[in-house]
């Protein structure tokens, strides 16, 4: 992946499209156009960026079995041991059913933060990087992405900056959207972000008068790219927002899934009392329970309980004590070893069929675990624009623009290796280097590519369930 350039980007009206994903994150799969909705001149001001893609009709046919999704970011459940689970869920209600039942602590069961613990130290492994971990700086919540719209409720004003890598993951787009951030993107490259683009865009700001609220990051098995952020620039990262006073949130949904078992030192570890880390039971267990938590300075954490309180009075009781009784009645960390497998297996189905098929002129990451590939298409082939084609050939992906605030990315995509069969992974990548092969002969033809569907140019969503 060759780097962007910094992109002092300003997004006042920004993110429509990741706000948009981010309710296709939800599973909402309608077309929310304001057509016709009689309450249009009540809603407040931060709901503007918040409008659905044109392209969402396309979801529905993406979503069709004939289709092959490289679009979603599903976790693929099928290695679950779902009769032994049923007895532990049947076990838990006639057991604990009163508590489990029950409103619970807007931190979370004790039981499960402890428990948190446990799945960190396998993280961190010989590393021996938890940056420290006491359950009481623990807080549960409702999937990774409940913390970042809290956190970004707690430290984000409208206009208020937050540095973010190029490209970014869309729920956490959606969620600066939905608080009206101005997202400044800092350039990556295979190696993760860069050092100095940090650097520039903190002394750009600081010559502005104005400080970043938090940097955001996922350092490991990026979402999109695929790549991690080499150890020997976590230090330097750490310490260039200590120096500037900018938060770091460090979002690690994918840390245990390197396919040979690889794991990085946490950026927490580095510096406890500057980074937020978040964490998530989505990608190693089951993504529907909804349990994530966030490890959070002291004065952080009370905050987020305050703001649990006031979201949802407290994540849900039974879903956590689920969480908890698989840990402690399975081999969960076999079953993460036989997930790194698999999707070990689906990434080299990908990145064999794409250096078979894709044309000259493409290029694309190769990921270490996590499950997203990202790719470069050819100058003049828009991938926002490609994708009513691709799916009318029957293949759907993520276009790149869904990943940047303010809608560039074009000549991006993302393509995900978590859910379909290594077959179906080799099949779309050749539908997928079809309809490429047309748009480059369309190209070298009359010096555009195919027709161009309702794409005026602004941000937009990205496909059906970008997770
Ligand atoms: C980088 C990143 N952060 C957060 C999330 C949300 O995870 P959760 O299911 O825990 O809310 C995802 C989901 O795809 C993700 O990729």
């Amino acid at each position: 992946m060759t780097a962007m350039p910094p992109d002092p980007r300003t997004t006042g009206s920004l993110g429509t499209g990741a706000a948009a994903a981010g309710a296709a994150a939800e599973g909402d799969a309608r077309a929310a156009g304001d057509a016709g909705d009689p309450h249009l001149d009540r809603y407040a001001a931060r709901t503007a960026g918040m409008t659905a893609s044109e392209i969402r009709a396309l979801f529905a046919v993406a979503s069709r079995p004939e289709v092959v999704s490289l679009a979603g970011g599903m976790p693929n459940l099928a290695a679950l041991p779902l009769e032994s689970l049923s007895v532990e869920v049947a076990g838990l209600v006639a057991a604990e059913g009163q508590s489990a039942l029950q409103y619970g602590s807007a931190q979370g069961v004790p039981v499960l933060r402890e428990q948190i613990g446990d799945v960190m130290a396998f993280e961190a492994g010989s590393l021996g990087a938890t940056g420290g971990f006491a359950p009481d700086d623990v807080v549960v919540t409702v999937g990774s992405q409940s913390a970042l719209d809290m956190l970004t409720r707690l430290f984000v004003d409208p206009g208020d900056v937050v540095l973010a890598e190029s490209p970014s993951y869309v729920g956490a787009l959606g969620s600066f959207a939905a608080y009206q951030a101005e997202v400044r993107h800092v350039a990556m490259d295979d190696d993760g972000l860069i050092p100095a683009a940090l650097d520039e865009a903190l002394q750009r700001l600081a010559r502005e008068g104005r400080r970043a609220k938090f940097l955001y990051t996922v350092p490991n098995f990026h979402n999109p790219v695929g790549v991690s952020l080499a150890a020997d620039r976590r230090p330097e990262i750490v310490e260039l927002c200590r120096r500037h006073g900018v938060l770091i949130v460090e979002d690690n949904p994918y840390g245990l899934l390197g396919f040979d078992g690889q794991t990085y030192p946490s950026l927490r570890s580095m510096d406890p009392e500057n980074v937020v880390y978040l964490g998530s039971f989505s990608k190693i267990f089951a993504s529907g329970l909804r349990v994530g938590w966030a490890l959070a300075p002291h004065g952080i954490r009370d905050k987020l309980v305050l703001a649990a309180e006031s979201a949802t009075l407290c994540p849900p009781a039974f879903t956590q004590l689920v969480v908890s009784r698989y840990l402690a009645t399975h081999d969960w960390r076999s079953l993460v070893k036989s997930f790194r497998e698999m999707y070990r297996e689906r990434c080299e189905a990908m990145l064999g069929a794409l250096e078979t098929h894709l044309p000259d002129g493409c290029r694309w990451t190769r990921p270490q675990g996590g499950f997203f590939v990202w790719a470069t298409v050819p100058e003049g082939v828009d991938t926002r624009a490609m994708l009513p084609r691709a799916v009318t050939a029957r293949v759907a992906y993520a276009s790149g623009t869904g990943f940047h605030a303010d809608g560039s990315g074009s000549r991006h995509m993302r393509l995900s290796f978590c859910y379909p069969p290594p077959e179906r992974i080799t099949e779309g990548v050749r539908r997928l280097a079809g309809v490429l092969d047309g748009e480059l002969d369309l190209l070298r033809t009359f010096g555009v590519a195919g027709p161009r569907h309702g794409t005026p140019g602004g941000p937009q969503a990205p496909a059906v369930d970008t997770a």
